[in-house]
């Protein structure tokens, strides 16, 4: 076995002697150490009988390993804390956004069930059209607060509705996305959202509002919103007309489809009408 002279602490007199071997097991350690595996194998190195530089190289490096160990649990605990309070900021996220719909649920009643439902299909449109959760939770927002614009509406405006309504009031109504995205403006969670809303009116065709966009143009979360929200529109009881049956509603939806609806959306709608039953899906 071959043995190599190591020079000691004291004048570089020579103190001790140790094998190549256990300079290859020091390694092996150290090694492990370096590659996130704490064992006490280290600690074996540092006794007496151990040779010097090994004893010395094994107590340092022991030494270092105990500091990681306590820095890298202090980081876990960070990344736990973290974790936490990510969490309540999006809870927080998700009441402030609820409160400003229900802010407009104030001034009209028909709107707060509408929003809630619109966010909600939408979001499962969006699941079912393969979306990772993000952009499924940016939909349901935005779906919760597509129609916030309307809250500056006039009240003779909440009288009346969307579809049958003189030039007057309709010019007013079409601001409503853009007054949205004034309001939403700063709140930098909303993210994609905002343009959600913007573009919740807009057609395939180019013939929507607020700026006439046209097919890809449109942000597909708006594609998704402006079914959600065209379809509980059409299902629902309004002042001036009784709410059409789920069938009839999908049958206008597949009629424009391509012109002012995007197709694969009003198949997404479909499919989820399908699994969850018609009724179940418009009491969401
Ligand atoms: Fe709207
Ligand atoms: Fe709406």
């Amino acid at each position: 076995m071959s043995r190599v002279a190591a020079v000691g602490k004291k004048g570089g007199q020579k103190t001790e002697e140790f094998t190549v071997d256990e300079v290859k097991r020091l390694v092996e350690i150290i090694e492990k150490i370096a590659g996130g595996y704490y064992s006490d194998d280290i600690m074996a190195l540092t006794t007496e009988e151990q040779p010097e530089p090994v004893r010395t190289i094994a107590e340092a490096v022991g030494m270092m390993m105990v500091k990681i160990e306590a820095r890298e649990y202090k980081l876990e605990m960070m990344v736990k804390e973290l974790r936490a309070l990510n969490q309540k900021i999006k809870e927080n996220t998700i009441k402030t956004v609820s409160a400003m719909a229900h802010a407009l649920a104030a001034r009209d009643l028909y709107t707060e069930g509408h929003t809630a439902r619109v966010g909600n299909l939408a979001s499962r449109m969006a699941r079912h059209l393969g979306l990772d959760e993000e952009s499924v939770e940016h939909i349901r927002l935005g779906g919760i607060l597509h129609d916030i614009g309307k809250i500056g509406f006039p009240d003779p405006l909440f009288q009346a509705h969307e579809v049958q309504n003189p030039p007057e009031i309709i010019k007013e109504i079409v601001k409503h996305p853009h007054v949205g995205v004034e309001i939403l403006k700063d709140l930098d969670f909303l993210g994609p959202s905002l343009e959600f809303v913007h573009c919740h009116h807009e057609r395939l065709d180019g013939k929507g509002y607020p700026r006439n966009l046209k097919a890809e143009e449109i942000p597909l979360g708006a594609r998704v919103l402006a079914v959600a929200d065209s379809y509980d529109a059409m299902t629902t009881d309004r002042p001036y007309q009784k709410g059409r049956s789920p069938e009839t509603a999908l049958a206008i939806l597949r009629q424009n489809a391509g012109t002012r609806w995007d197709e694969t959306c009003i198949v997404a709608l479909e499919s989820i009408l399908k699994e969850t039953g018609v009724a179940a899906a418009n009491n969401l």
